[in-house]
């Protein structure tokens, strides 16, 4: 760890930051599903890295692994969208239902050409929703299925005990109350994996898949497959044709150190600093895409009643040496915790319209919480942000000005500085400071404006390296540790944030 120590670090005169947090002009609710996960058949995010099944020596809890469930519990999660990605256009709901032995098994032709045995299907996916407390999200295939499929797939999950032959038969296989399904995601990428379509196509199939699938048990909110990164083109055709029928869009967007070739990412450990700094400044380009995508929105849905669903975000950098190039294994170091933090902080600014998101993936895939071998299991720096963020699930945004000095590296220039605030729902203001320069520690002026403190309290996660990270051996590398390095008096809070850190605090 770095710890909180300021001492030897030197700051240049006159290059803070400021800020004026505006607790008397409270914004929107920040809806605890923008913490929400992603879980896909892809590599050991789901087998082995959740699922272990029931006589597996790992210990767990009806198959599910404990030290995952504890992890996971630990950190809230509101919400899991499953079962992909690209896999949920080619998944057929059937193959994952009754005895397991008897489900078919198939390739998954995706991620690494192996085999699929469906051991992990419906009545997993929502026993893992029921053991974390979270809400669900189910990605339907439009790509390869046709509307009945998905519909059918809604009548098994949702209607009430006996009342169709499906529920009937959920209940033949152990669950006769229905489950609610809080999201449904009409495809995947329907621009690529899910179908290679043009946006118009893709939004005369939202509609036609949107009408049929009818939820027996409650509200089920209605996901159109949305753009990636600018492509604004698919906004505008998909809330023009299908905007009435859908209830959130989806925006995905992968940050890597080096755009342009998807072969060539760059490596997760061992980087340059120019590979920090490109990472930096292509993941703040999240802010662009959210106000681009968000005016287009506006135009056609000026209530804001369709929400912007960053369901596909995080890094994506060149897998781990050695593993299977299809399982997008990748560690997590001091860099994701800071690019997860710059990017809660982005979506706090933007929570009129982004009220649900899923950072890829949960475990052991891109950037993930937690990482397994086998018995083992480790927590992530990502995964500490996640907990240090745990007051912003459902609080209200507290709108900040904000004026920050530069971080230079060759051609990159990008504000060194981001910040967040909100008030939970206890009524604290919690502030959220994100210094992303690797070299220097930068002094912050804040103004409470509608609010006095007397007290203030903190934890930072930093590192001594810019790719400090959790090894199973090493698993407290990177932990969140407590922060005394802030002041506060009546309207007025000062620190000093170290090089390469995310600091939360606490105020009263
Ligand atoms: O998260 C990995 C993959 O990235 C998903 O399956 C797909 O939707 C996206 O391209």
């Amino acid at each position: 760890m770095g710890g909180t120590s300021l001492a030897a670090q030197t700051v240049p005169a006159g290059e803070g930051a400021t800020a004026t947090v505006r607790a008397d002009t409270p914004g929107p609710r920040i809806e605890r599903d923008v913490f929400g996960q992603f879980a896909e058949h892809l590599g050991h995010g789901i087998y082995g890295g959740i699922w272990v099944g029931r006589n597996s020596k790992i210990p767990n809890d009806a198959g599910y692994r404990r030290d995952v469930l504890a992890a996971m519990k630990a950190i809230d999660v509101p919400m899991v969208r499953w079962p992909g990605g690209c896999f949920a256009d080619e998944y057929h709901w059937r193959d994952g239902i009754g005895p397991a032995k008897a489900r078919p098994g198939k390739i998954n032709t995706n991620w690494g050409g192996v085999n699929e045995d469906n051991g992990f299907g419906t009545h997993e996916y929502f026993g893992l929703m029921e053991r974390l407390g979270a809400s669900t999200y189910v990605s339907a295939n439009v790509g390869s299925a046709p509307p009945a499929e998905t519909a059918q797939w809604v009548d098994y999950m949702t209607s009430a005990t006996d009342s169709t032959a499906l529920a009937k038969e959920r209940a033949r296989n152990g669950r006769a109350a229905p489950w609610k399904v809080r999201y449904l995601g009409i495809g995947n990428e329907l621009w690529g994996c899910g179908g290679n379509m043009r946006a118009e196509y893709a939004a005369d199939l939202t509609n036609r898949y949107a009408l049929f699938a009818k939820s027996g048990n409650g509200p089920m909110l209605k996901i159109a497959s949305g753009p990636s990164d600018s492509n604004y083109e698919w906004t505008e055709a998909m809330m023009r044709i299908a905007g009435k029928n859908i209830d959130g869009l989806a925006l995905h967007y992968y940050t890597r150190p080096r755009e342009g070739d998807w072969n060539n990412k760059g490596p997760a450990l061992g980087f340059p600093e120019r590979e920090w700094a490109t990472t930096m400044a292509h993941t703040l380009r999240m802010e662009e895409f959210l106000t681009k995508h968000s005016a287009i929105m506006d135009k056609h849905d000026p209530a804001k009643r369709v929400m912007l669903a960053v369901d596909e975000w995080g890094t994506w950098y060149d897998p781990t040496p050695g593993s299977n190039p299809g399982f997008l294994e990748q560690q997590n170091s001091l860099r994701d915790a800071v690019v997860a933090a710059l990017n809660i902080n982005i979506f706090a600014r933007h929570a009129d319209r982004v009220r649900m998101a899923a950072i890829a993936q949960m475990v052991n895939v891109l950037q993930a919480m937690l990482l397994t071998d086998g018995p083992r299991m480790v927590k992530t720096p990502t995964y500490w942000v996640f907990d240090l963020y745990k007051p912003w699930q459902g609080a209200t945004a507290l709108p900040v000005d904000l004026t920050s000095p530069w971080y230079h590296k060759d051609e990159v220039a990008i504000p060194a500085v981001s910040v967040s605030a909100v008030r939970d729902t206890a009524g604290q203001v919690h502030v959220a400071l994100v210094n992303l320069d690797p070299n220097r520690a930068i002094p912050v002026s804040v103004s409470l404006a509608g609010m006095q403190a007397g007290q203030v309290s903190g934890r930072i996660i930093t590192g001594t390296g810019m790719d400090a990270h959790n090894s199973f051996d090493r698993p407290d590398t990177v932990t969140p540790q407590p922060f005394a390095g802030a002041q506060v008096s009546g309207g007025a809070l000062t620190t000093t944030l170290p090089a390469k850190s995310v600091v939360i605090l606490d105020l009263r």
